[in-house]
């Protein structure tokens, strides 16, 4: 099987889960509607897959564990639909579509956010079936929570800006934790689920994604277009955001993210040249969406 469509698998596994809660719920029309428009709006989904592929690799059936994937995937969608509200960083579209504020008012937005991340909690209680389950859902609150990705929220604002002393520190610290901590979850919940198989190599290969991931979001946010990106680009200069591109640069940008793509491949070595794998990091390192 290609990497395509292994990824393809993967990514219809964990649709139609999402397809099947979304239906079941029994709550305001407004607020399911809002919801579920966000998290069906075409995300890459690339959290939960990695998720599920990293415990496939690992010798561990993932179908128990399908409901801590849609956990993360909820969670991610919650930051997004925040993220782009008017007190953050005013964004009209997200995933190709009217940001979810744009399409369903402020209101129903922060409450559709809220009840993703209480949707997460539900889902993610379902699948405690043993102590290395217990400790993945306890890392990824903690890792998407105040230690880690809204931590990196806080950062982000509080930078907008504002002249900073030690930037490229700042920055690290900023990628780190708004970006790195929720790309990171997924492999090293998958590891504590497979007794902890692989633990500190997982570790640093999702400090490596975070970092490859939001380095080029940032390099896209300049030189990508907005029918790949579906979303606005140019904003991060507009609104004086602390971002690689304003750090280092197009051209030392377009480097780290070289220089972070050959850290990854060398570790990926663990996986014994998984193609998947392979191909799932030369996908991110290439992207244009
Ligand atoms: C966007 O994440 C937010 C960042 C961390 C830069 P994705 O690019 O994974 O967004 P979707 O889920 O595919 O829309
Ligand atoms: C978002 O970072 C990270 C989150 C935790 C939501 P950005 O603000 O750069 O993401 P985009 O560019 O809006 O997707
Ligand atoms: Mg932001
Ligand atoms: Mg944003
Ligand atoms: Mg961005």
């Amino acid at each position: 099987m290609t990497f395509k469509e292994q990824f393809n698998l993967y990514k219809c596994y964990i649709d139609n889960r999402i397809e099947v809660i979304t239906n079941n719920l029994d709550t305001h029309s407004d607020l399911k509607n809002s919801l579920s428009y966000s998290l069906k709006a075409g995300g890459k989904r690339i959290r939960p897959i990695m998720f599920i592929a990293t415990l496939e690799a690992l010798g561990i059936n993932y179908e128990k564990y399908v409901d801590l994937a849609v956990a993360i995937e909820c969670i991610h969608t919650y930051s997004l639909i925040h993220d782009d509200l008017p007190a953050l960083d005013n964004d009209d579209y997200r995933r190709g579509k009217p940001s979810n504020h744009k399409a369903f008012g402020e209101g129903m937005a922060i409450l559709a956010g809220d009840a993703l991340l209480n949707l997460a909690i539900e889902l993610a209680l379902n699948c405690i079936d043993s102590r290395g389950a217990l400790n993945a859902v306890k890392l990824l609150f903690n890792y998407s929570g105040v230690y880690g990705m809204l931590n990196g929220q806080a950062h982000d604002l509080a930078y907008e800006n504002t002249v900073i002393e030690n930037s490229e520190q700042a920055l690290l610290k900023l990628d780190e934790l708004k970006t790195g901590k929720l790309l990171t979850a997924p492999l090293v919940m998958a590891s504590l689920i497979a007794e902890e198989k692989y633990l500190n190599e997982l570790t640093q290969l999702g400090q490596l994604t975070g970092t490859l991931f939001q380095l080029t979001d940032d390099l896209l946010d300049v030189v990508g277009s907005f029918e790949n990106m579906g979303k606005t680009l140019g904003k991060d200069a507009a609104t004086g955001k602390l971002t690689a591109v304003s750090v280092f640069g197009i051209k030392k940008t377009k480097l780290l993210i070289d220089e972070t793509y050959t850290s990854i491949v060398k570790m990926l070595k663990i996986f014994d040249n998984n193609s998947f794998f392979n191909g799932f990091y030369e996908c991110i390192k290439n992207r244009n969406s």
